[in-house]
């Protein structure tokens, strides 16, 4: 791709202020058609005549640091004979602060754009005007951007031009764009502007959310737009930041005279606050509007009940979703992380592909974490691998085989299982090679039941035994190796074989349990032998502590099924409806407009968690809206039938609500079931676009596509 272009960068290793690529066009005649393909190490933007091409923000997007993708844009209407071509880079997430990897493994690489214009005219010619040594690079007016510091633009520098720099880079690291693009989706107005016990100025938009702000004022030269953001505010009312850690999120912006209008082109903010630092004279803050960035995904999921609290919580999932669906799943768009963590993805996955259509962007998430992939199979920690050792962690490594198998239900979508399955296998094999007793996972250090609220004090992962879940993950990805292998006629005997001697070595190993997480675990990954038991110890020990939970991020996305599945329905809605810390609806109660990372972010006293690891957008504990699609409204896909190829309804309504309904807009139509309490009993509203079985109670109703009441 792109073959007679050349890498070109800055002449010196780039520092903070970005540099601006320019290209005279000088066309030679009438332009039929134009193509502008562009890719880059770090961030582009890419304007004609002073206009953004494209829609794309943050091309060219998140990739293993192996490959770049390249977006190609139709120019036609935006070019004239004398136009110029612009593009400004930023290090981005390729050698930005963000990428500690790349910038010990690519030192010497100089951050670089790579494109080609290709032109067709009206009398039938046509050429291609290509990155090399006849582009001009200036440093630019913006002198600082970074994905966790922010941006600095000067309307005034003076851009200096001279020659570039041309590299011999690869171009086998070139790949089409994959995919989803990130676009901007909606505009936020300011919803309330105060002024803090402290004396600041702070702009609240209501909805903790990623992107950027935008604003348009007249000025006088050198007045400035400087902003800063935050989550939340403190128990006094101050604008609080600590928890961003290093993660500067600088905008400060310095006016020409006259009309000046701008949104930062090299990063985003995650922020529910703005605080005005300092504004032209005569403008007023509601000059400051907030962009909302994410993923191009289609919305397909919808929950709705008669709890106001719940409803809340379900658009809290949707806003934790849309914030951290850039490019990648990261943990949190905020502080200095912004990652691919794999566990969270695959804590996340089901609830993700049901409220949204995120095939194509999981396909390429994957895709990453094939590449980046060690030899010997480890999965890191953060997809792309930005960060982090050469190792796997139980319950992170497992996106490798967890994703893919999730993709492969919702959507029917066998490649994703072709594709991914050597890596699936290999991550198998890395685990078997890295545990000191065969056919266990023992011995390794693991991220463990994370935040887990049983968690020795001074520690984040959770007192349940590493060695158990990690051995509990070991079987269950081989289970879904097994399932994958079969679906596209792999041989998998010995897959087989090796589940059984690691079922039969942790059933020996640990016979018993003594965590919330350890029960959920051992009942949901089918280890439990003796499971009404199990399911009684885990319900006891639920019940003792208040009908509260102390999960983690391991035990918390299996508790309401690993009580639903073993008669304990009743028990999995209480922990649902819960109001008092830890639960779901207490950081409802405290004004959550996302899901927190921790139970108690925020305590009852108003107080936040160490603002070491204290994020207020992780969607990870989002993850219970799949309990509430598949169990409390019971709409479930068929292994046999993926895709919603056929479905099948089985809704387990409880009293404690007067109506739940969850609808998703599936490849094969819309599925929907609510049920409604009518005295002592409930009405059941179901439709089915295919084939379903509708399991009510103890009967069981073999529908084609329709909608039915019962
Ligand atoms: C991230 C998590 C992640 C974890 C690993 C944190 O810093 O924000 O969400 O999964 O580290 O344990």
């Amino acid at each position: 791709m792109l073959n007679n272009s050349k890498w070109i960068s800055y002449k010196e290793m780039q520092n903070d202020r970005c540099p601006v690529f320019k290209k005279d066009l000088c066309l030679k005649g009438e332009v039929k058609h134009a193509i502008l393909s562009v890719s880059a190490l770090g961030c582009y933007y890419a304007t004609i005549d002073g206009v953004k091409v494209g829609d794309f923000v943050l091309a060219p997007g998140y990739t293993s640091s192996k490959r770049s993708q390249v977006q190609t844009y139709d120019v036609t209407d935006m070019l004239k004979n004398n136009s110029v071509l612009e593009i400004s880079l930023s290090q981005g997430w390729y050698k930005g602060r963000i990428n500690w990897r790349s910038n010990q493994d690519n030192k010497d690489v100089y951050p670089s754009i790579i494109a080609e214009l290709s032109v067709t005219y009206k009398d039938g010619t046509s050429e291609a005007i290509v990155t090399d040594e006849g582009w001009q690079v200036a440093l630019s007016k913006i002198s600082l951007a970074d994905i966790y510091d922010g941006e600095i633009y000067d309307a005034n520098y003076e851009e200096s031009f001279g020659p570039v720099r041309v590299n011999d880079y690869d171009h086998s690291r070139l790949v089409k764009q994959q995919g989803e693009k990130i676009l901007e989706q909606e505009t936020v107005l300011p919803h309330k502007i105060f002024t803090t016990p402290k004396g600041e100025v702070v702009i609240d938009f209501n909805q903790n959310l990623t992107g950027y702000p935008c604003f348009k004022v007249n000025a006088k030269r050198g007045e400035v737009v400087s902003l800063s953001f935050a989550e939340v505010l403190d128990k006094e009312g101050n604008f609080y930041t600590e928890n961003y850690r290093t993660a500067k999120c600088n905008f400060i912006y310095t006016c020409k005279d006259g009309e000046n209008e701008y949104k930062p082109r090299h990063t985003f903010y995650g922020f529910r606050y703005v605080k005005v630092n300092s504004l032209p004279e005569g403008a007023t803050p509601d000059c400051v509007k907030a962009i909302v960035v994410h993923s191009d995904i289609k919305r397909t999921g919808y929950l709705e009940s008669s709890s106001p609290l719940l409803n809340k919580l379900f658009k809290n999932i949707i806003w934790g979703q849309k914030g951290n669906f850039l490019d990648v799943p990261t943990d949190c768009p905020q502080r200095d992380e912004r990652m691919g963590w794999t566990g969270d993805a695959q804590v996340f996955v089901k609830t993700a592909s049901y409220n949204y259509d995120v095939e194509k962007f999981f396909e390429k998430w994957l895709t990453d974490l094939r590449l980046d992939q060690g030899k010997d199979g480890y999965v890191p920690s953060v997809v792309p691998q930005v960060w982090g050792d050469d190792w796997s962690g139980c319950g992170w490594g497992d996106a490798s085989t967890i994703c893919p198998w999730q993709i492969y239900l919702t959507y029917g979508n066998k490649n994703i299982l072709k594709a991914q399955f050597k890596s699936m296998c290999g991550y198998l094999n890395y685990i078997s090679k890295h545990s000191t007793k065969r056919y266990l996972w023992t011995g390794c250090d693991h991220f463990a039941d994370w935040l887990g609220l049983d968690a020795p004090y001074g520690s984040y992962k959770g007192s349940s035994d590493q060695d158990f879940l990690a051995s509990a993950y070991y079987l269950y990805s081989t289970g879904l190796v097994i399932k994958a292998g079969r679906v596209i006629g792999k041989s998998v005997e010995k897959y087989e074989r090796l589940y059984n001697n690691i079922l039969a070595r942790i059933r020996r190993t640990y016979k018993k349990y003594k965590t919330q997480t350890e029960c959920v675990i051992a009942l949901h990954f089918g280890i439990a032998e003796n499971k009404e038991a199990v399911a009684k110890q885990l319900a006891d020990m639920i019940v003792e502590n208040g009908k509260r939970l102390k999960t983690g991020f391991l035990g918390t996305p299996y508790l309401l099924h690993a009580l639903s599945q073993n008669g304990y329905t009743d028990l999995a809605y209480d922990l649902l409806l819960q109001e008092n810390y830890p639960s779901w609806l207490y950081s409802v109660k405290q004004g959550a407009t996302t899901i927190w990372e921790h139970w108690d972010g925020i305590n009852d006293q108003g107080d936040f968690w160490s603002k070491d690891m204290n994020s207020f957008n992780h969607y990870a504990y989002g993850s219970v809206a799949d309990w509430v699609y598949g169990v409390a409204c019971g709409i479930n896909t068929v292994e046999e039938k993926p895709g919603f190829e056929e479905v099948v309804i089985a809704p387990k309504p409880s009293d404690k609500l007067s109506y739940l309904s969850a609808k998703i807009e599936t490849r094969k139509g819309a599925v929907s079931s609510a049920w409604f309490k009518e005295g002592d009993s409930f009405r059941y509203e179901i439709t089915t676009p295919t084939k379903a079985t509708i399991i009510i109670g103890d009967k069981t109703y073999y529908v084609d596509k329709g909608s039915y009441v019962f």
